[in-house]
């Protein structure tokens, strides 16, 4: 039988908890990534809840889930390192590179990802591409620098468009960009990096994930 896209979703997310069971050490902290994916992993997640340390959030919504469900959310600044870290991608390549900040958090998960021995991807099919770039790539800018951030962006070859009514957790807005091709992820995200006033792309190329779980 053929399964529908929230139910691919739910069944990638049983299947992250699964995988947490069994490899996350008792009284650890977790690390959550945000969007619709990493929720229905949440809503799995309550019967882990007594043997959590914590978990540390990518972003407000995420953190409003977990304490939902009564697990402690723990601020990244009063941790090391977290051994394992799950969040969801708006495309994966088969390297695991990913287009992520679909649902503009970006930039917290980046910085989670960063702080994680090991980034599993909860990714149903309609993610996973040969490589990256149908997706419009995201990318956090701080507001004063929106317009020459879009110049350099057009001059790379995107269509830079102002995700409207949007602000991130951050504070700041996000340009996505169009028709962006994409021969190099770790090139591009490097390039990108360097422009004054991005504070993340959505390339998740330098840091990509270690493992894909898809159900
Ligand atoms: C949010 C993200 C999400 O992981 C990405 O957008 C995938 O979301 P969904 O699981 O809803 O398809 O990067 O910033």
């Amino acid at each position: 039988m053929l399964m529908d896209q929230d139910e691919q979703k739910r069944a990638v997310a049983r299947a992250a908890v699964d995988h947490v069971a069994r490899n996350l050490p008792e009284g650890e902290i977790l690390g959550v990534g945000s969007g619709s994916t990493v929720n229905f992993f949440i809503d799995a997640l309550s019967p882990l809840r007594a043997r959590l340390g914590g978990a540390v959030a990518s972003s407000e919504a995420t953190r409003r889930r977990i304490e939902a469900i009564g697990v402690p959310v723990v601020d990244l600044n009063t941790t090391d390192r977290l051994a394992i870290y799950v969040d969801g991608a708006d495309e994966i390549d088969p390297r695991l590179r990913m287009i992520k900040g679909g649902g503009g958090a970006l930039t917290q998960e980046k910085i989670v990802a960063a702080a994680s021995e090991v980034f599993v991807c909860i990714a149903d099919p309609s993610k996973q591409v040969k490589s990256l770039g149908r997706f419009p790539l995201p990318i956090e800018v701080i507001p004063m620098a929106t317009r020459q951030i879009a110049r350099q962006l057009v001059a790379l070859g995107g269509e830079p468009r102002l995700r409207k009514g949007f602000v991130t957790d951050n504070g700041n807005v996000i340009l996505d960009v169009h028709r962006l091709a994409i021969p190099d992820p770790v090139a591009l995200e490097t390039a990108l990096n360097q422009i004054p006033g991005v504070v993340t792309c959505g390339l998740f190329a330098l840091r990509p994930a270690d493992r894909l779980i898809q159900g």
